[in-house]
């Protein structure tokens, strides 16, 4: 007789990696120092993770030099370089139900999503990159007279790579995907709510054989590891992603020494429904654009245009979607909604609300914490908001979204776009002409039509305007990694 137990939550794993990775060697800080992280669900310290600071992050951005310049990496085959990213996506995948548990216990993702879309995404985003390793080249250009010229691309040099905590292990692969495969070595920081998967994928790149150096890991604060690794005059390059306010401080303190920077920022995405769409489908795409991953998406959709004559029955659906929402223990499998990140975060939105209140909008659901323990909020939805208000204009990054109505398809393109922000918008219509006229006129860097939230290793993403600077993904993201050589030889 078999015992068919049917699993109803998943156990959170063991912590296996909390040090500075440096070289080949995880090691505490220099300084001694460590830091807490916590779960956010129950608002539990997970364990102590080592600290660095400007002396770990000298270190690291050495080691990240030597391999740069002498070690096996800098002459190893792009064919071999592919293959360790190949080995380390096999890796990842064979430890995928570890990584998603971690991700959920440091990040409070609910497991389902850690388990279909941040592990999955991550891998695939692995194996794409390791797929381009080889296929890296320049150009044999016809200048005028007797010469032969040709371009090649090289790697940048040490990258510094500065991640937020929505997405800690996807942003991971994002980051380290485009610099391995094109020959650079990397100093990364990870979010300091959210260290623990990066320590274990850099953990399994050693096992995978990346020599020493190649990848350095040094977990810590923004204004202390982030900002060394921003000023370090050995770091050729910036790669960040998180807030503008961030972003507009590294690019001040990276100008003394000219570092080549990518940003990936904020958004206030529109989401546009006109009478026209499946209505159903536009309704999941609402819902799934807004509350994935509890709103921490730079590209959530928090402004909602719908179309006057549907307005009021469309509102009924989401208010009902919103509600049907299950709230809990993110390692159950009912969950579909956790914690957010902290208790600023928490902090963040709840002023937002408060200021939606205010300004006159009509809360319809949520709009408060839901329990005591745990950064948990009530799916909330606003209506009657008005373009000026600062829940229509700001990002919130949390499960509030904001409904606003529209009559013609010049009017909420123009409304669409009287932001500062442009990284993603959508557009629900069974129209083609319509859908095509809206993805043009869009000043945004994806435009999903009749879906939200599509994403795909081999398709290009990032911002418009004050959203960022370069783009990640595809074969435009390895642009950001390399540098340009014209070489021009006499054959007179
Ligand atoms: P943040 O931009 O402060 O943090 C992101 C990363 O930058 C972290 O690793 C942090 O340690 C580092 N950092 C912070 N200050 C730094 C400095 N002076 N120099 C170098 N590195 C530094 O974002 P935070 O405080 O976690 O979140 C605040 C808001 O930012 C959120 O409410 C949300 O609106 C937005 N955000 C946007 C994200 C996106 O994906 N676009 C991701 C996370 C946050
Ligand atoms: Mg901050």
């Amino acid at each position: 007789m078999s015992l068919i137990v049917e699993e109803t939550s998943v156990t959170p794993p063991k912590i296996r990696q909390t040090g500075i990775l440096i070289g080949d060697e995880f090691r505490p800080a220099l300084s001694g120092k460590t830091f807490k992280t916590v779960n956010p669900a129950t608002e539990e310290v997970i364990c102590e993770v080592a600290e660095g600071d400007a002396a770990d992050v000298d270190l690291a951005v050495h080691a990240a030099r030597a391999a740069f310049e002498t070690g096996p990496w800098s002459r190893m085959d792009a064919r071999d370089r592919g293959r360790l990213l190949s080995k380390l996506a096999d890796l990842a995948e064979q430890h995928q139900e570890e990584l998603a548990a971690l991700e959920t216990l440091d990040n409070g993702k609910p497991i389902n999503d850690s388990r279909a879309a941040d592990l999955p995404l991550a891998i695939d985003c692995l194996r794409y990159y390791a797929g381009w390793a080889d296929k890296i080249h320049g150009d044999t250009i016809p200048i005028r007279g007797d010469y032969f010229c040709y371009t090649r691309r090289e790697p940048i040099g040490v990258c510094g790579q500065i991640i937020p905590w929505n997405f800690p292990l996807l942003m991971v692969a994002w980051k380290w995907g485009p610099a391995l495969a094109t020959g650079n070595t990397i100093v990364m920081k990870p979010a300091e709510q959210t260290p623990l998967s990066c320590l274990r994928l850099a953990e399994l790149a050693l096992e995978a054989g990346f020599p020493p150096g190649v990848i350095n890991v040094v977990p810590g604060y923004g204004p202390t590891a982030g900002a060394a690794l921003v000023k370090h005059s050995q770091v050729d390059k910036i790669a960040f992603t998180g807030e503008g306010t961030t972003a507009k401080i590294i690019m001040r303190e990276a100008a003394d020494t000219l570092k080549r920077l990518t940003f990936e920022l904020g958004g206030k995405s529109p989401n546009i429904v006109f009478a026209d769409a499946d209505l159903d489908a536009a309704a999941a795409g609402a819902e799934f654009g807004l509350f994935f991953n509890q709103g921490q998406c730079c590209c959530a959709g928090s402004r909602l245009f719908v179309e006057e004559s549907v307005h009021d029955k469309f509102v009924e659906r989401i208010v009902q979607r919103a509600q049907q929402r299950v709230l809990g223990n993110p390692f159950d499998l009912k969950t579909n909604q956790g914690p957010q990140i902290d208790q600023a975060q928490l902090d963040k939105i709840m002023s937002y609300i408060d200021r939606g209140q205010a300004q006159g909008a009509n809360c319809v659901t949520g709009g408060k914490r839901s329990g005591q323990r745990g950064f948990f909020v009530e799916p909330t939805v606003f209506t009657n908001v008005s373009d000026t208000m600062d829940i229509a204009r700001e990002e919130i990054f949390g499960p509030v979204l904001s409904v606003l109505k529209f009559k013609s398809p010049a009017e909420v393109i123009k409304r669409a776009n009287d932001t500062c922000y442009g990284l993603a918008a959508a557009v629900w219509t069974r129209d083609v002409k319509k859908a095509h006229q809206v993805a043009a006129s869009v000043r945004a860097g994806t435009v999903w039509v009749n879906c939200y939230d599509v994403f795909d290793a081999a398709a290009p993403f990032g911002g418009f305007k004050m959203s960022g600077i370069g783009r990640e993904l595809g074969a435009a993201g390895l642009a950001n990694y390399t540098e340009l050589k014209t070489v021009t030889m006499s054959m007179g």
